[in-house]
């Protein structure tokens, strides 16, 4: 009998719909090839839904969807919705109460995609981003006293405790065993970057630091540590990419660097990430947004949304299945279409998912 995988799906604003159609597309193609199942519900969160209820997320959307093996998420945002409500209403609430602790971001450069960075190439971009997604500012106390007045006071605080740290380092020790270069036959160590700023921010990063050396001296001592500040991160993301493997940083520091992340692995149209709670629930999103102003004209890129299906079925144990959609991705990269870009890809939205489901 073959496993049966039950998936919410949440297509979510905009082009969210369309990707994650041509996502679903290529998942099927995997589960015929693959001999397992996948199960879908359809979820209609978003902008328009809140539009016409008033209500951004059910109490009870956490609980039902607890009860599914992964969620595969389209977009969330809509141009009539002002800024903020639904990404926190939608996206960061179910990260926060599915207790989705890690957000995973694969910064890899496919072939035939074009970066901006000069005399780089799919040999050089080829790193993992370990991002903490439920902790710091974007869960830190704070607020505003004195509003509108001269003496107006606002104060939003980065707030870590060891248990969150710790648990954080301990999947990104553990993702690097498994997965850093050295495990992928491409290089001498396993090595995990701590990305920090242990110069100005003496106390958040000193827990950090120290909780990473403590870890790795004890459990991990196979895998060779590193620690870079995040101005110089940047810096060196852009001239030495090569230089990183895993890189494992606090939710702030990795919301920014995983954008300049994904514009040199060739931008939004190819940027998938995983919002994982290893012992729960994950949730699987192109990191694009819901890029409104071509909704319905079949010519946004699918492929970050169907990578981020490759990354779902990772998680689930789908190893090869996975790996087979990734390398169908790669060969559309290589051999098809032109430009990653919306309307510049030479296939309209559907034929890239029809071009990637039959390569495999
Ligand atoms: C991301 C996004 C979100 C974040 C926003 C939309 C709340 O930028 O997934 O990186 O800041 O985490
Ligand atoms: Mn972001």
């Amino acid at each position: 009998m073959s496993t049966t995988y039950k998936i919410a799906v949440l297509p979510g604003d905009g082009t969210g719909p369309e990707v994650v159609a041509e996502g679903l597309k290529v998942l099927d193609a995997a589960t015929s090839k693959f001999g397992f199942k996948l199960e879908y519900t359809h979820f209609d969160f978003g902008g328009d839904r809140f539009l016409r209820t008033g209500e951004v997320l059910p109490d009870s959307a956490a609980d039902e969807l607890r009860q599914f093996d992964a969620i595969y998420l389209g977009a969330i945002g809509h141009p009539g919705v002002k800024p903020g409500i639904l990404e926190k209403g939608i996206l960061l609430r179910l990260r926060f109460e599915l207790d989705q602790y890690i957000n995973l971001r694969p910064v890899r450069l496919y072939p035939g995609v074009d970066t901006p960075l000069k005399d780089k190439g799919p040999e050089h971009i080829d790193y993992v981003v370990v991002r903490e997604n439920t902790g710091g500012i974007y869960t830190g106390t704070g607020g505003i006293s004195m509003k509108g007045t001269p003496h107006e006071v606002a104060v939003q605080s980065m707030v870590y405790n060891r248990f969150q740290v710790e648990r954080c380092l301990r999947y990104a020790f553990e993702y690097t065993r498994k997965f850093g270069k050295k495990a992928r036959g491409k290089g001498e160590a396993n090595t995990l970057g701590l990305v920090g700023k242990t110069n100005v921010l003496t106390y958040v990063f000193d827990l950090w630091e120290r909780t990473f050396h403590e870890l790795g001296e004890k459990e991990f001592p196979d895998v060779k540590r590193e620690y870079y500040h995040v101005d110089a991160t940047c810096m060196w993301m852009v001239k030495s990419p090569e230089w990183f493997d895993v890189l494992v940083t606090g939710n702030m520091f990795g919301d920014i660097i995983t954008d300049l992340g994904a514009i040199t692995q060739g931008g939004m149209g190819i940027a998938a990430g995983g919002n994982i709670n290893p012992e729960g629930v994950s949730m699987f999103e192109p990191i694009g947004g819901s890029a409104p102003k071509y909704t319905g004209m079949n010519i946004i890129n699918p492929l970050a949304a169907i990578c981020s299906g490759a990354m779902m079925l990772e998680t689930l144990g789908e190893i090869k299945a996975s790996q087979a959609i990734e390398e169908a991705v790669k060969d559309v990269t290589a051999n098809k279409i032109k430009s990653l870009s919306a309307g510049k890809m030479g296939y309209s939205t559907t034929e890239v998912g029809d071009m990637v489901a039959e390569r495999l």
